[in-house]
């Protein structure tokens, strides 16, 4: 699988990662940051999170014998931890872990059953969605992506669904294909399984949840450096750290990939860095 993590070296060099000194990755996933991290802390320690099945075996496995890398199974939303960080790393959304396997229901580019869960042993917020109006529906398209016609696409979504006929991702690609009706298809897709996949997930809940956590799980000084993907994260990441008292904005502006690294990843393209220091 090809993964390449997104701005690593800035990433890594804006946590102003030292030995001896512990840090946390709150999305660990493919293990892409957390492997350079540790790289820099042979004598620190290293926590890693994911809510993922599949990222958590992949991650036990290649930092197998690591006696300095914690590794645990929890939604960032209920960190709760008695020690502190000297620094914290968030790099949202799907990782190409998920997003690239054809088991996996998060792509319109395989065929698979339609599930959109990060955390498959949770219940599947889908199944309700699918059962009620579809003006709800259409509400969480619009609410998490910008497609304008989000009323057309989930009426076919919900056609679909009270006819036996939406059971797996090309199933819901066709519904989103009928109810574009030819007008900028491609992008639709994107939005509405991305829009429905944050439903699923609860991915903007979960956020502002663990944003609330941060000041008090760092040290003093240590460092939160956050990657987003969506427009949406990203305000909601500067409209919290601007309120707050304990913390100060490193950097005036957002950060974002370079050229070259978004000729490379495509994955890199929507890229945004933010990162914040604690102060008190
Ligand atoms: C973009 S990937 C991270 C990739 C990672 N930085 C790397 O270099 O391999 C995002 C990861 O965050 C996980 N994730 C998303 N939301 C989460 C949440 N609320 N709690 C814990 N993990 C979450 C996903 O399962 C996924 O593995």
């Amino acid at each position: 699988m090809n993964h390449k993590p997104v701005m690593l070296s800035e990433a890594v060099s804006f946590l102003e990662v030292q030995d001896g000194k512990r840090y946390l990755d709150l999305t660990a996933g493919f293990g892409g940051h957390a492997a350079e991290i540790l790289k820099k802390i042979p004598n620190g320690e290293l926590y890693l999170i994911d809510r993922d099945d599949d990222a958590l075996n992949h991650l036990k496995e290649i930092f197998s014998g690591k006696e300095n890398v914690h590794i645990m199974k929890m939604n960032f939303s209920n960190i709760s931890f008695s020690i502190k960080f000297d620094g914290i790393l968030a790099d949202l959304g799907v990782s190409s872990f998920q997003f690239d396997s054809s088991e996996r229901g998060f792509s319109y580019r395989f065929d698979a059953p339609l599930d959109l869960r990060m955390d498959r042993s949770e219940k599947n917020l889908l199944d309700e969605l699918l059962s009620g109006d579809k003006r709800r529906i259409a509400e969480v398209i619009k609410l998490n992506s910008d497609e304008y016609q989000s009323d057309e696409i989930a009426s076919e979504i919900k056609k679909r669904h009270e006819s036996g006929r939406l059971k797996t991702t090309f199933d819901l690609k066709q519904a989103i294909i009928d109810g574009k009706k030819n007008r900028d298809v491609k992008r639709g897709l994107k939005r509405v399984f991305m829009a429905l996949r944050m439903h699923v997930n609860s991915e903007r809940e979960s956020l502002q949840a663990m944003l609330g956590k941060i000041p008090d799980s760092l040290n003093e000084n240590g460092r939160f450096v956050i990657l987003t993907y969506h427009s949406i994260e990203d305000r909601m990441v500067k409209e919290f750290f601007k309120e707050s008292s304990a913390m100060r904005s490193v950097t005036k502006k957002v950060i974002k990939p370079s050229y070259i690294e978004v000729m490379e990843n495509k994955r890199a393209r929507s890229a945004k860095m933010r990162i914040y220091e604690r102060i008190s």
